[in-house]
């Protein structure tokens, strides 16, 4: 198999933009990937100037629509791009990601997949028909220790599940900032550009990810309240879903934008029959395990023993063997994006090679778990205007 980096190429990116930052590391992090063009803003002359200035050189294009055309390939033998990272806002993820597909390009899409669930429909139908990897970049799943979590809660070691508790909350929208043009803000609040939901869509779609990937259970029906305590914001900047899961148990899924000392707090906690996990992203280095009259556990990342007492000794090698440095060296989201990007990485040398390849959702969100926040967005917007009333989710496509 080739050793040659894979060739990346970025749509959306330039002007101050935010998460292109955090995935073009991610990307060089293992040298075995890198960024090799971008289409960086709407206005192409902008998208040109844009990624003459770029750090490092890389090939410029004044629109996605060129660069996917430039790389198109009929089989997965001679394309330029390996795949392309979509970091546009929410109203730009559908265009671009179904003229990918079809020209054969491997995609990395940034959440929420799109802007509804037609359009979700739609990529799902694109990616089985034509096979090609996709990824949906639900960032926190690329921590080592929600990997660890996903696997202490499935193997069954709290018992099985009655409660979870997911949240992501934030303090950052507690103003109007959208008023003041700030370019992240602006888009957020506005349900052209960012969906039906700002909160639920923006943050919890991660809630929901995280809650789905560590238990692997799913909402059956919920109960939502979306409500918009800045006057004016057209959409809600706080998201509260009490949810029904396919075991039987109850979820709290909920987000905000207006919780004041938050600042990205994404956390879990899985209430067991024998135990409770918890863990949150602003300190993602540990987890923490309690047991019924038992003194509480803190499981650190990288000083992990099975066979003490509670982990089992068969603890699977291929998790205790992820790339990772040394306990007391902090990991945190950089490591995380570059363990989802290692993952796809992947997968796309062995669509390259003709090889089968599982998009499982076991390392990264694939296109049906971008199609599910879809749905669950959905679901949440119609409970929330009959004033909470229990609604089912629509079957998986
Ligand atoms: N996974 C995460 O943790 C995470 C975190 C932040 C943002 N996001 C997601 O990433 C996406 C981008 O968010 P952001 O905060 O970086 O936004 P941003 O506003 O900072 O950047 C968006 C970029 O897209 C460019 N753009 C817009 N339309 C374009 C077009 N037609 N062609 C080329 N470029 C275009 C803009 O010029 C800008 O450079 C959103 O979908 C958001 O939900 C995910």
């Amino acid at each position: 198999m080739s050793k040659l980096p894979l060739n990346v190429g970025l749509v959306g990116g330039g002007k101050g933009a935010f998460i292109v930052q955090p995935h073009q590391k991610a990307i060089h992090f293992d040298g075995t990937r890198r960024v090799v063009a971008a289409a960086l803003f709407p206005d192409p002359k902008v998208a040109l100037d844009e990624a003459a200035n770029w750090p490092y050189p890389i090939k410029g294009y004044g629109s996605y629509d060129e660069m996917i055309a430039a790389n198109a390939s009929a089989g997965t033998g001679g394309q330029k791009l390996d795949y392309i990272v979509i970091v546009t806002p929410n109203h730009v993820h559908f265009d671009p990601a179904m003229k990918a597909i079809k020209a054969g390009i491997a995609v990395m899409c940034e959440k929420p997949l799109c802007l509804n669930l037609k359009e979700a429909n739609d990529l799902v139908k694109a990616v089985r028909k034509s096979n090609v990897p996709f990824a949906v970049a639900h960032t926190y799943l690329g921590h080592w220790t929600t990997r660890f979590s996903r696997y202490i809660v499935r193997a069954g070691l709290l018992g099985e599940v009655r409660w979870v508790d997911s949240y992501y909350l934030q303090g950052w929208l507690a103003t109007k900032l959208e008023a003041t043009g700030q370019m992240q803000a602006a888009w957020r609040t506005n349900p052209k550009l960012a969906g039906g939901s700002g909160c639920g869509g923006d943050i919890g779609t991660h809630a929901l990810m995280q809650l789905r990937y560590v238990t692997g259970l799913n909402v059956t029906e919920l109960s939502a309240q979306l409500e918009t305590f800045v006057e004016g914001r057209p959409l809600d900047d706080h998201f509260t879903v009490y949810c029904h899961l396919s075991n039987g148990a109850k979820a709290l899924v909920r987000a905000s934008q207006v919780s004041i000392g938050h600042k990205n707090d994404l956390g879990i906690e899985v209430v067991g029959t024998k135990g409770t996990l918890r863990w949150r992203q602003e300190e993602p280095e540990s987890i923490t395990i309690n047991l019924a009259n038992q003194p509480d556990r803190i499981y650190w990342r990288g000083a992990v023993s099975p066979g003490d007492g509670f982990l089992p000794k068969d603890v699977p090698a291929d998790l205790l063997a992820e790339p990772t440095i040394p306990a007391g060296h902090p990991e945190a989201f950089h490591d995380a994006y570059a363990r989802l990007h290692r993952s796809f990485e992947a997968d796309v040398r062995k669509w390259k090679a003709g090889e089968a390849f599982s998009a499982d959702g076991s390392k990264y969100a694939n296109v049906e778990d971008g199609w599910t926040g879809l749905a669950f967005i959905e679901t949440a917007v119609k409970s929330s205007q009959k004033k909470g009333a229990w609604t089912k989710m629509p079957k998986a496509v």
